[in-house]
């Protein structure tokens, strides 16, 4: 079933949770694919109700970012959850979510602020103000939605930690499940805004996943020092790629690494053309 308002949405949930159902949440921006399918699916095999809620959110978009041409595909969506058994889709418009509130203005709208140490680095670096507008939304739909349990993908590793030290922080009663990283078999990271790449500039998009995968395998073979894992990734890189940053972080609160270990993450960002992509790996 596709609602569009809140009030939907919370009457659903107090007939399941009288009910004593367990609901699991799984927050996306739309344009669902083989990734988001993937937290679909756990949620409808860990939990009694599914609600997708499909929301291309206007407060986590910078200035000049992708907002307006973010693809839109909800029919799509829709016929997507259903087919996954997904028992509700809420897809507000900004009105519903923010009301009246001039958005693109910070006034007017409580935030959830997460901490320095955790957005001042990686993609909260470019991308100025981007995880308040995640954790403000995302807070948002646990508060409307309730859910005992949501459903994250590891692909957006930063945006994940984020969230999980946002529910610790703030007692948030939800249990975030991390879902792996869905790839094709190329092994480039599936994500919406692979959309905007030319079949030519599509090949160039696979230096990320080749980077982190020659990362791993050099560190498996007993490589630990960063620097010389991060050398090997310059051969990958063509005048095509503009790389933003690879770094070695702690899988938990993203401190830097000089010496790589069993709980460290590799991130990449990476421009090609105007297309920025991200990806990772735990080594
Ligand atoms: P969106 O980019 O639509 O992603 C929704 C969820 O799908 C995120 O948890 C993301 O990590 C996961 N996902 C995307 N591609 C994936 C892949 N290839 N493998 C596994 N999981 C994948 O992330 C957002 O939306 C927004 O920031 C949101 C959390 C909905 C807040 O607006």
């Amino acid at each position: 079933m596709l609602v569009h308002t809140i009030d939907e949405v919370r009457e659903q949930v107090r007939n399941w949770k009288k009910q004593g159902l367990t609901v699991g949440l799984v927050p996306t921006m739309g344009a669902l694919h083989a990734g988001h399918k993937s937290l679909i699916d756990k949620s409808v095999s860990k939990c009694d109700k599914t609600v997708v809620s499909v929301f291309v959110n206007p407060i986590q978009f910078c200035p000049g970012e992708d907002l307006d041409k973010y693809p839109r595909t909800l029919d799509a969506d829709e016929k997507l959850c259903t087919d996954a058994g997904v028992d509700l889709v809420f897809a507000p418009n900004p009105k519903e979510m923010y009301g009246d509130v001039n958005i693109m203005s910070n006034d007017f709208l409580t935030y959830v602020i997460p901490p320095f140490f955790y957005v001042n680095k990686l993609c909260g670096k470019s991308r100025v103000g981007h995880f308040d507008g995640v954790c403000t939304v995302v807070n948002k739909l646990f508060n409307i939605v309730q859910p005992d349990f949501a459903f994250f993908g590891e692909k957006d590793r930063q945006q994940l930690i984020i969230l999980k030290k946002m529910v610790k922080d703030l007692n948030i009663p939800v249990e975030i499940i991390p879902c792996p990283i869905v790839r094709e078999d190329s092994g480039l990271a599936l994500s919406s805004r692979n959309k905007y790449l030319s079949p030519e500039d599509k090949v160039n998009a696979l230096a990320l996943s080749k980077i982190l995968f020659n990362i791993k395998a050099c560190y498996n073979k007993g490589i630990t020092d960063v620097e010389a894992l991060t050398e090997t990734a310059y051969s990958y890189l063509t005048e095509r790629h503009s790389l933003e940053y690879l770094e070695f972080r702690d899988a938990d609160d993203l401190e830097e690494k000089t010496v790589a270990d069993d709980n460290t993450i590799v991130f990449i960002a990476l421009k090609i053309g105007d297309v920025r992509l991200i990806d990772n790996i735990a080594l």
